[in-house]
């Protein structure tokens, strides 16, 4: 992957969406957007502004209606659905907003899935990563667990721990810590930290002051239109 441009390059992402009415709302506006290799970048803005369908833009998970992402020398709109899949199951770990556990497997089969589908197999080395990483998170005792019997902030960090079970080199995480509490909050920046710092490129969503402080860099959205102003970090 080349290294000098940006890992992630968005231009003139725009997206719409047809209401029942048959009238089109632009949620993204001709957004430009790069993340640099190695970089640490907070999203912002107000709930309903784009954040999670630019997110979706960014790992290929939605199409923008005009516009291109890159990511590394991928176009992402040039590749079909089997190059696409590949590059995310290589490339991406997602936190999504609204953890979506498997509820027919347990807890640590839900983490290990991602592991599963890109080796057909788990090493042992991911095995004791994980299990390190769920003591870290503070669901260690959780592994046998069916997701409906967590409570939110617990399947919250179970999504953590599955979107991190490849060593993706690139994060993307939408509200990872929406659902915690404070300390819980602090153990998963600490691992962010220590992420970012062996070199994973992280873009996390969020609403919470604390969290876009400790990132690297930080960008604003409103109405669907990137603005450079942070005013979440200026009072942080
Ligand atoms: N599939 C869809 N069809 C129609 N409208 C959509 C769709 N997905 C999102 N929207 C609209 O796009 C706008 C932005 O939604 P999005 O989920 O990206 O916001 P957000 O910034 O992530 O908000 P929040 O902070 O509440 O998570 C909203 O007005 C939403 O209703
Ligand atoms: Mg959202």
């Amino acid at each position: 992957m080349q290294r000098s441009s940006p890992l992630i390059q968005a231009r003139a992402v725009t997206r719409r969406f047809e209401s029942a009415a048959g009238d089109f709302a632009t949620v993204l506006d001709r957004i430009d957007f790069d993340v640099a290799a190695g970089d640490y970048l907070a999203l912002t803005g107000p709930s309903g502004s784009g954040k999670t369908t630019l997110l979706s833009c960014l790992s290929g998970l939605d199409q923008p209606s005009s516009g291109s992402v890159r990511i590394g020398d991928d176009d992402l709109g040039a590749l079909d659905d089997k190059a696409l899949a590949h590059l995310r199951r290589t490339t991406l770990g997602f936190v999504f907003q609204r953890t979506d556990l498997l509820d027919e497997l347990v807890v640590i089969d839900n983490i290990l899935l991602p592991a599963v589908r890109r080796r057909g197999r788990v090493s042992a080395e991911i095995l004791a990563d994980t299990a390190q990483l769920m003591d870290r998170l503070g669901i260690g005792h959780l592994g046998a667990r069916a997701p409906h019997e967590l409570s939110g902030g617990q399947r919250q960090r179970v999504g953590i721990c599955r979107a991190l079970v490849n060593r993706p080199p690139i994060l993307i995480a939408d509200e990872p810590t929406g659902a915690l509490h404070r300390e819980s909050t602090d153990d998963v920046l600490d691992v962010f930290d220590e992420l970012n710092a062996s070199g994973t490129t992280i873009v996390v969503v969020t609403h919470d002051p604390e969290v876009a402080r400790r990132a690297r860099s930080r960008r604003h959205l409103v109405d669907g239109r990137m603005v450079d102003a942070a005013p979440v970090a200026a009072t942080g």
